[in-house]
């Protein structure tokens, strides 16, 4: 190979720029050029490319964000939109390309090689940690930390106060953010999609804790029952507690990536250029037990991460 190419696609994550300064620099070193894909798939339809060099990616290791921008494109999901943005790549001369972003990046990414048969590598660049094949995803320890920063702040006010206070965290289908945050905020209940959730006994916790006391509640965006205000609206009607509704939101995506994201996306970096360069395609690269692994891009999607049971045993024995 003479040429690579990366991408950053789907919602940011603290991390992706340390990413893509890893893929530069370790093809560099192999003497491979690198074209940077701007805008994610919609980017890759268009032709939107740049010259990636040791210049374009100094300096933005703590940079919160993507440099490359990202989309989620609908026009990629059909497969003329794939064939126009293989038309564009081959004209580049870029012979294989490294992946970063979540299930929908690895969805689109799996039929590109199905179809056109231009060799792929997923990286996992998601805040919410849901992807098989990787203990952790890029951008999921800045996430946790940015909200336990944030949770530690309302818990001040909630204890002057003696008030409920439900808190909802990001991850569309998981619950590994709220599941180590509410933890890591010591918590007094957390909600999340992977275990059934019980309003009796959140009204058990809160009750327990007495009217003078704070109730930390953090509810994964994703909990069957609903969203923080969903929570807020039942406490209401059916227990008769107001609570205090705060929603994280974007801020979770925001931010210098902590050290732990910027390794993890550095050392992924070079191993996705290095299986490139090894005839792999249509993988993941991540890391288990901090060795490098490859799944199936398949079945990163295909098969459930599940939280770790010593973490749901914690969260039961601590809230
Ligand atoms: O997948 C990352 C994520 O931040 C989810 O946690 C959240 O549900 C979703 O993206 C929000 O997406 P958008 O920024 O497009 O609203």
């Amino acid at each position: 190979m003479k040429k690579i190419a990366v991408f950053t696609s789907g919602g940011d994550a603290p991390g992706m720029n340390a990413h893509i300064r890893a893929v530069v620099r370790s093809a560099l070193s192999k003497g491979i050029e690198v074209t940077g894909i701007i805008g994610g798939y919609s980017g890759m339809i268009e032709g939107n490319f740049m010259n990636l060099g040791r210049k374009e990616t100094a300096n933005i290791i703590a940079l919160g964000g993507t440099i490359l921008k990202t989309s989620r494109s609908k026009e990629f999901l059909q497969k003329g939109g794939r064939a126009a943005a293989a038309d564009k790549l081959r004209a580049a001369g870029i012979e294989g390309i490294v992946a970063c972003g979540g299930d929908g990046t690895f969805h689109g990414a799996h039929a590109l090689w199905d179809e056109q048969k231009i060799p792929i590598v997923g990286t996992p660049g998601t805040i919410d940690n849901d992807l098989y094949g990787t203990d952790f995803t890029i951008g999921y320890d800045t996430a946790i930390n940015t909200a336990t920063q944030a949770i530690d702040k309302i818990r001040d006010t909630a204890d002057s106060h003696g008030r409920v206070f439900i808190v909802e965290v990001m991850g569309r289908h998981a619950g590994f953010i709220a599941m180590d945050v509410g933890v890591s905020t010591g918590a007094e209940f957390i909600a999340v999609p992977e275990t059934v959730t019980n309003l009796d006994e959140l009204y058990q916790r809160i009750l327990a804790q007495g009217k003078q006391q704070r109730t930390i509640v953090i509810v994964g965006e994703g909990d069957e029952v609903g969203g923080a205000n969903t929570f807020a609206q039942i406490l209401k009607d059916q227990y008769e507690i107001n609570a205090k509704v705060t929603i994280l939101g974007h801020i979770q995506r925001g931010g210098s990536p902590t050290v732990r994201d910027r390794v993890l996306a550095s050392r992924l970096g070079v191993a996705a250029v290095d299986a490139l360069l090894e005839g792999k395609t249509d993988v993941m690269a991540g890391e288990i037990n901090s060795e490098i692994s490859f799944t199936e891009l398949e079945k990163t999607w295909t098969k459930k991460k599940p939280i770790q049971d010593y973490l749901i045993n914690l969260a039961d024995v601590l809230t």
